[in-house]
């Protein structure tokens, strides 16, 4: 599988470096399903990359009226007869004309609870134990995996100068009474997900919860409260060719730019959607294909045009759908990946393997939380703040390089004799164990609530 991912970038990095970034690659793209084959890729070799005689140079706007003819849904095995490079243009959304008004801004001296430090606290932390928690994913399962020190459990997030409101999953579930709460993305955000459901489980008799699983949509249902805590697999957020939750393309990221219509359907009657999108754009080019291309011509873009555009598909049908009053929308900012030690450490040439304490550097940024995407989500949320709240989980997830499963984790291959031998070569320091890093994401998530 390594050797079939089709990332063609030239890089000096030593060997060890380089099988590990193409290992996470891979991961990120692999759901934990039990059964999970490993993909197959198939190769599609009429497809090639055009040449763009008719590039417009300035932004052109689609019409986003509806197509006669409704463009066909995307699939694993949908393909483009040919592409060519990014035009520049974009749907003509409401969102594109609205603009943040500055003067608007919110100037009290509220306390920032997304900037603080992590405390070591080991009476109330962790909130759920590992082993207890029936939804549990062996993805993210790192003790029962092996992980010997256990420290990562027990660290509490202390905003500087005010307090985070403290779980409690009664007060959660009277939140949640006769409503749907929703996660919709990636395996990011699955992990969330799963954190939510492991919060909140224990507090329901086992008859009287119920999970539906081997879908696109995910739902856990509590009797009692009425209520639903839901996922949806929905990586690129606009509808694309990896909208299956089990079997998608990992090589050929192929997005409708301008329709979320697939999965909106799911969303229109969910009282609190949790909305993440960022590591299936930074896995170079995407390819869009506008609904009211008839000959299968796709555009190349770069992941973060092909985000912006999504973000606005995304932000047009908050726009038109969402009613402030009776409707909480999230965003969940990125989720930051620890792949280079020497980025806290320098002179170091590992990843996050081995890492037993977070980091204490006020203010730590990694390489790979993008600061160009981050302004994008900004820009795009800011013309919604009415309607959306921002989770920014990125600068707090930073510092947390020992929170991620590294090796202690199920794989779906089997490791080479090589690779046991070097486990920084295939550790996942892209997705988090739990109990851990997304149970604090989730009380930030009870503490807007
Ligand atoms: C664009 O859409 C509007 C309806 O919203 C329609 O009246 C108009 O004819 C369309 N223009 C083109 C060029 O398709
Ligand atoms: C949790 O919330 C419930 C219901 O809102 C309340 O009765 C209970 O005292 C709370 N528990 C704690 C430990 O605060
Ligand atoms: C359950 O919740 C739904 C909203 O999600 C509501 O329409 C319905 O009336 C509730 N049912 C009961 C029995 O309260
Ligand atoms: C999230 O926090 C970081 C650093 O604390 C900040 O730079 C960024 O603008 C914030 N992003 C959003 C979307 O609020």
């Amino acid at each position: 599988m390594i050797q079939r991912w089709p990332h063609k970038k030239k890089t000096q990095l030593p060997l060890i470096a380089l099988l590990c970034f193409l290992f996470v690659l891979c991961t990120i793209f692999y759901n934990e399903r039990r059964f999970l084959q490993i993909h197959r890729k198939e190769n599609r070799k009429g497809d090639h990359i055009g040449t763009p005689n008719d590039v417009k140079k300035t932004i052109s706007f689609l019409n986003s009226s509806r197509p006669k003819v409704p463009p066909v849904a995307l699939d694993r095995f949908s393909t483009c007869k040919s592409t060519v490079k990014y035009s520049g243009q974009k749907a003509r959304w409401d969102i594109n004309s609205i603009h943040s008004d500055k003067q608007q801004e919110e100037t009290k001296d509220s306390c920032n609870i997304f900037s603080g430090k992590w405390v070591l606290d080991d009476t109330s932390y962790p909130l759920y134990k590992e082993s207890d928690c029936p939804y549990m994913s062996d993805q993210l399962a790192c003790h029962k995996h092996g992980r010997p020190d256990l420290e990562y459990q027990y660290w509490r997030w202390q905003p500087h100068g005010c307090n985070l409101k403290r779980w409690n999953a009664s007060e959660m579930w009277e939140k949640l009474r006769d409503k749907r709460l929703m996660f919709v993305g990636d395996s990011l955000n699955r992990g969330q997900w799963i954190s939510m459901l492991c919060l909140l489980e224990s507090t329901i008799p086992p008859d009287k919860k119920s999970i539906t699983p081997n879908a696109p949509l995910t739902i856990f249902r509590a009797e009692e409260y009425n209520a639903t805590v839901e996922f949806q697999w929905a990586p690129l957020v606009v509808e694309s060719n990896s909208d299956d939750p089990v079997n998608h393309r990992l090589d050929e990221r192929i997005m409708r730019p301008d329709s979320v219509l697939r999965h909106a359907s799911e969303w229109e009657n969910v009282d609190i959607l949790v909305f993440n999108s960022y590591l299936w754009w930074r896995q170079g080019p995407v390819k869009l294909l506008w609904s009211n291309e008839e000959n299968g011509v796709c555009e190349k873009a770069e992941g973060l045009e092909g985000m912006k555009l999504a973000m606005e598909a995304w932000g047009n049908w908050i726009e038109s759908n969402i009613d402030p009053l009776k409707k909480k929308v999230f965003f969940v900012t990125m989720s930051p990946t620890h792949l280079w030690s020497r980025e806290w450490e320098s002179g170091t040439e590992g990843n996050c393997y081995g890492e037993k304490t977070p980091i204490n550097d006020q203010g730590y940024w990694g390489s790979g939380s993008d600061l160009p995407t981050m302004r994008m989500v900004d820009n795009v949320v800011n013309k919604l703040k009415s309607r959306v709240s921002v989770i920014n989980i990125t600068q707090m997830s930073e510092y947390r390089k020992d929170g991620h499963p590294s090796i202690y984790r199920k794989f779906w291959e089997s490791r080479s004799e090589e690779q046991l031998a070097n486990p920084m070569s295939y550790s996942d320091c892209i997705h988090w164990c739990l109990p851990g890093v997304p149970d604090v994401w989730n009380e930030l998530l009870f503490h807007f609530l």
